[in-house]
């Protein structure tokens, strides 16, 4: 109780300090090169027939990255009631452990997206039962476990909807996470170009995270799940001069929103499709490309993703794909912002 009461004391502080005039909100995130895991994994459901196994931690840290950012599908693991389903929880209790056993962060994203896209008012209700059980389970973790409120709003979140959510949810946090860093991003699926109509709260402890796929008909180009419009396309290129132009100017806008706002920032998703026939070496480019331009700026990143589709780790050779490995960390980015990486 009384520990109750001191983290909602800590809390109040921390948020009138923030609104306070000169108070920073501009803190160095302990998260720089991370990978996505898990989204689309049967550890969920069906644990035997996991591809991620916990050795892929050491794979990860020992490759160079430093943390993990864990896609959580967990609207499906819910009763009728908004209960989390134990057996789920406990699962997500393993993925915490192994992985800062292994050294790594985590950021756990909420990545029930799109049905939250589609019904705001259910939304609400299922993501705040969400916060209300998974927040007080890690109040106690240390400074590298970071929640992400809610992976890529989008559609009916556009807009104003986000907005109150993303604020109601965080004070859900707040209660009995009064200082742990928060994740909270952009509508437009976390779009840089939505930068200018999101309101965070007075909170000193919000990371600033955006997703990047431009050109999205180079990166989703033969993809099924990203629109019509990119389904059939294949033979897409990316590397001129003025790709790399269009990218850096891209990444500008984020900085500057970032330095007039005061937050830090991360990159949490960006790759190229991987099976529609882009040569790998397009792919490497572009990571690469990517990657450089964050570091260059001071954002952490996150690759999409460890496996599935877009793949780093390439499961039945049971080995980094030494292109994307090498674009992603043992390629020196040097240069500067819009040159070759
Ligand atoms: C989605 C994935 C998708 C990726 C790239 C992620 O946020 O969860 O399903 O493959 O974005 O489009």
């Amino acid at each position: 109780m009384m520990w109750k009461f001191l983290a909602a004391a800590a809390f109040a502080l921390a948020a009138s300090t923030a609104g306070a005039k000169g108070a920073s909100t501009m803190f160095e995130a302990p998260f720089h090169r991370g990978v996505n895991v898990l989204g689309y994994d049967p550890y969920w459901t069906h644990t035997t027939d996991r591809r991620f196994e916990w050795r892929h931690f050491t794979e990860i840290r020992t490759a160079g990255f430093d943390f993990v950012r864990v896609n959580l599908q967990a609207f499906s693991h819910m009763d009728e009631r908004n209960q989390l389903d134990p057996v789920w929880l406990a699962k997500l209790d393993d993925v915490v452990r192994e992985a800062q056993k292994a050294g790594l962060g985590l950021i756990l994203d909420e990545h029930d997206f799109n049905k939250c896209s589609t019904d705001v008012a259910a939304c609400r209700t299922q993501l705040t039962a969400f916060w209300q059980q998974v927040a007080p389970r890690y109040a106690t973790a240390p400074r590298n476990v970071a929640f992400e409120l809610l992976n890529e709003p989008h559609d009916a979140l556009n807009g104003e909807p986000w907005n109150a959510l993303l604020a109601d949810v965080l004070a859900v946090v707040r209660k009995t996470n009064p200082t742990r860093i928060v994740v909270v991003g952009p509508t437009h699926w976390n779009s840089l170009n939505d930068l200018s109509d999101l309101k965070l709260p007075a909170d000193p402890n919000l990371l600033l995270t955006y997703h990047y796929y431009e050109p999205f008909h180079f990166t989703h180009q033969g993809a099924t799940w990203a629109g019509e419009e990119v389904k059939g396309l294949h033979g897409i290129t990316w590397g001129t001069a003025a790709d790399h132009a269009a990218m850096a100017s891209d990444f500008d806008k984020v900085r500057a929103w970032a330095s007039a706002n005061q937050r830090p920032v991360l990159l949490g998703e960006f790759g190229a499709f991987d099976r529609s026939g882009t040569p790998v070496e397009q792919r490497a480019g572009y990571t690469a490309a990517a990657r450089c331009e964050a570091e260059r700026r001071g954002f952490g990143w996150a690759y999409w993703q460890f496996e599935g589709d877009f793949i780093a780790w390439d499961v039945k050779a049971n080995a980094w794909v030494p292109q994307i490995r090498q674009a992603l960390i043992d390629q020196p980015c040097g240069g500067k912002k819009g040159e070759r990486g």
